[in-house]
């Protein structure tokens, strides 16, 4: 393995069965980054199944003291058939945020009961859907609750729910995904609060379970995490006052960082769920509160290291003041996140993973219309034109953040694992780019 010591994959840039070979390549899941491309064409995902089961154990283990925990998985970082199975597979509950999202959970068998539907404007039509298929409903507002308790009613359905608050704290973290401070579009003001617990107690088709709040995401600390516990643990002493009600569940949200270069340092997964999970013990048993079921639903920390993008290195380009770009066959329509946040990345040439000379600072550039279109600004590469270029911990918010910018096709995602590697996800054709097109009768 090439990473340092690590206690969890979240911590290291690569996947963890990231090894070099003899050639000197890259090799994933105990394949060769060549052969891959070689096999599935370029640019390409890759997905280590390792790194995603291990991240998920490790959550797992940070809980394990605690009597009664539901961790989730939140498919918006990174969701296909195949990642269903693996959730499935590690026990973990899923959220999803849309009706494609909850469409992939159903087709792939995915158990309902551990399904949290969560959104802040689910359409009427996704509120029907989750009514039918039986998930539990995360609640963004007053009037989503409106129309979920007539939507209920009118179907005869019944529904558990959870209410997202606004827990009004701020997380260090790009402005664009900061989401549990006063202003954020997401969840419900505190101030509102009872109005709405009182306003579910009237009827009895749908039923509260319990409170959530995501405060944001690359999170690298864990104060603000604590700071909600505490603040969970009061509204939930208040409810039993007020309401006579004990909230059986509690979901704290996502949001633990990862490592993009070498100094982003973020937590382990077992600490910070084993703070976290020890912090709700010592709260609500403070307050004489029983424990609730309790659920995490990292995505980032469960999916970022185990996926790299490996590209092949067209152009290079060596401007007269002393710019070089270096050009890749993909860019900002499969990675969209350095554009979207300026975000950094870790790469390498795969087929010459230790460096034969010193080489040259490079900015790694798409091949997207657009100047904005940088993987990564600065990095310093032994590269030729034709190498392999891989940039690590592209698990997460990347192909699900994707784009046909351009009219290019998505690359291809392949699983791998102990010397496997199965395409979970079909390299979209220029035929596909077309296949929902249609001519207006007048042009034809
Ligand atoms: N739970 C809820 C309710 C969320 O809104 C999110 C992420 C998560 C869990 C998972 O957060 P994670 O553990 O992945 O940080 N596109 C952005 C990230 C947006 C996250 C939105 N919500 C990015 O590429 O950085």
């Amino acid at each position: 393995m090439i990473s340092n010591k690590i206690e969890s994959p979240n911590q290291s840039i690569m996947p963890i069965s990231a090894t070099i070979n003899d050639q000197n390549h890259l090799c994933l899941g105990g394949i060769d980054s060549s052969k891959l491309i070689e096999e599935f064409g370029s640019p390409l995902w890759v997905m280590c199944e390792e790194s995603i089961m291990q991240s998920a154990a490790a959550v797992k283990e940070g809980l394990s003291a605690y009597p009664n925990a539901l961790p989730c998985y939140a498919g918006k970082a990174f969701l296909c058939l195949a990642m269903v199975k693996l959730i499935e597979q590690s026990g973990f509950g899923l959220d999803v945020v849309s009706d494609g999202e909850l469409f992939t959970a159903l087709q792939a068998n995915f158990p309902t009961e551990r399904i949290f539907f969560h959104g802040n404007n689910k359409s009427d039509k996704e509120l029907a859907m989750a009514l039918s298929s039986g998930v539990k409903i995360v609640v963004d507002s007053s009037s989503e609750l409106e129309a979920l308790i007539s939507l209920a009613k009118s179907e005869s359905k019944n529904s558990e729910i959870l209410l997202r608050i606004i827990p009004g704290i701020e997380l260090d973290t790009h402005d664009h995904i900061k989401t549990g401070h006063d202003t954020s579009k997401f969840g419900i003001p505190l101030s509102e609060l009872d109005d709405v617990i009182a306003k579910i107690l009237q009827q009895d088709r749908v039923k509260l379970i319990g409170l959530h709040a995501h405060i944001g995401s690359q999170a690298m600390d864990l104060g603000p995490y604590l700071e909600s516990v505490d603040l969970f643990a009061d509204l939930y002493q208040n409810i039993q006052k007020k309401f006579n009600l004990t909230l059986p569940h509690l979901d704290v949200g996502g949001g633990l960082g990862i490592a993009y270069t070498s100094g982003d340092k973020p937590l382990s997964m077992q600490n910070w769920a084993r703070v976290v999970s020890e912090r709700v013990k010592s709260s609500f048993a403070s307050r004489d509160l029983p424990l609730p079921e309790l659920s995490v639903e990292p995505g980032r920390a469960i999916v970022g290291s185990a996926g790299v993008t490996l590209y092949k290195s067209g152009h290079l380009k060596q401007l007269p003041g002393g710019k070089n770009y270096l050009a890749v066959d993909g860019g900002m329509a499969d990675n969209p996140r350095p554009i979207t946040y300026q975000a950094q990345y870790t790469a390498a040439v795969a087929n010459r993973m230790k460096p034969e000379n010193p080489g040259k600072s490079w900015s790694i550039v798409g091949r997207y219309c657009e100047s904005g279109d940088i993987i990564v600004e600065e990095a310093t590469l032994d590269v030729r034109n034709g190498d392999l270029i891989a940039i690590f911990a592209t698990g997460a918010y990347n192909y699900s953040m994707s784009s046909n910018y351009n009219r290019t096709g998505r690359p291809a995602c392949v699983l791998v694992k102990n010397g496997q590697a199965e395409v979970i996800i079909e390299r979209e054709t220029c035929a596909d780019l077309v296949s929902h097109d249609r001519i207006a009768s007048w042009l034809k």
